[in-house]
């Protein structure tokens, strides 16, 4: 199997849920709050993706581990093996009140390192694809970041996952220094906003892995840069990135420490 192979699956798994998240988009029939966390919505519509991609990748490679923002990870993960992180709706506040910003990512990664990796929007009819060592495409065309080389002239988005502490702490250095900073609600998304040029960089703390496993290849693979917070490279078990298109990234990383 090459890799080709692995991104044509995922891009397969990735599209045939496009008419169920473009029906059910700004009108899903029940929305859940997961566990305590009254604002971490979930649908029956992610339900329903994340085991539709589950079952697609699951036909093609019954050895590989799976791990699903909804329905957790199969006992086995040896985290060198080859290894499937899916999110099947990233930006599920937003999917749910009708914002498109919400996407869904796939990733496989080995040896903790991603390989291929799809984020698709079925609202938009976007898509962005990268392999490892190949380049970075939307829509097909390769894509690269911004050339943007001033700090102070830097546009970019901020998030924040699961607690606001951390944010808090970054958040005053980053507006005071950068030229302008949004916030989305979609991780995954914002990433490839700095793959293909439009961000200058995204700063997102406490989140998980499914929401930037995908989106940190695309950022790579368009001549970007994805490190956490210390600006050490990302792994299994990052949980705040910052992405950037490599040329402001040291930058970035002395005004946050
Ligand atoms: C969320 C979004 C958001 C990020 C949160 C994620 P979800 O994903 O990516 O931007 O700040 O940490 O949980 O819950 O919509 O899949
Ligand atoms: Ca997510
Ligand atoms: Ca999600």
């Amino acid at each position: 199997m090459s890799n080709q192979d692995y991104l044509k699956v995922a891009i397969k798994a990735a599209k045939q849920s496009g008419p169920i998240f473009r029906k059910y988009f700004g009108k899903p029939k029940k929305v859940i709050s997961k566990s305590k966390d009254f604002a971490n919505l979930v649908t029956e519509v992610d339900l329903k993706i994340e085991k539709a991609i589950r079952q697609s990748i699951g036909k093609h490679f019954p050895e590989h581990i799976f791990l699903g923002e909804e329905t957790g990870t199969n006992p086995r993960a040896n985290t060198n093996d080859y290894t499937w992180i899916v999110d099947p709706i990233d930006g599920t506040t937003n999917f749910i009140h009708g914002i498109p910003f919400c996407c869904i990512s796939i990733a496989l990664w080995h040896k903790q390192k991603p390989l291929v990796a799809i984020v698709y929007n079925p609202v938009t009819n976007e898509s962005f694809t990268a392999i490892a060592k190949q380049g970075s495409f939307k829509n097909g065309k390769k894509i690269k970041v911004s050339g943007q080389k001033y700090i102070k002239s830097a546009y970019g988005g901020f998030g924040w996952g699961k607690e606001i502490k951390a944010a808090k702490y970054f958040f005053p250095f980053i507006k005071k220094n950068s030229q302008k900073i949004r916030t989305f609600g979609a991780a995954a998304w914002e990433i490839c906003m700095v793959a293909s040029g439009i961000f200058d960089f995204h700063l997102q703390t406490k989140f998980s892995l499914w929401d930037f496993a995908a989106a940190a290849l695309i950022v790579q693979e368009a001549g970007g840069r994805i490190t956490d917070l210390r600006g050490n490279d990302i792994g299994l078990k990052t949980t705040s990135v910052i992405a950037s298109n490599g040329k402001i990234h040291k930058e970035l990383l002395k005004i946050i420490r």
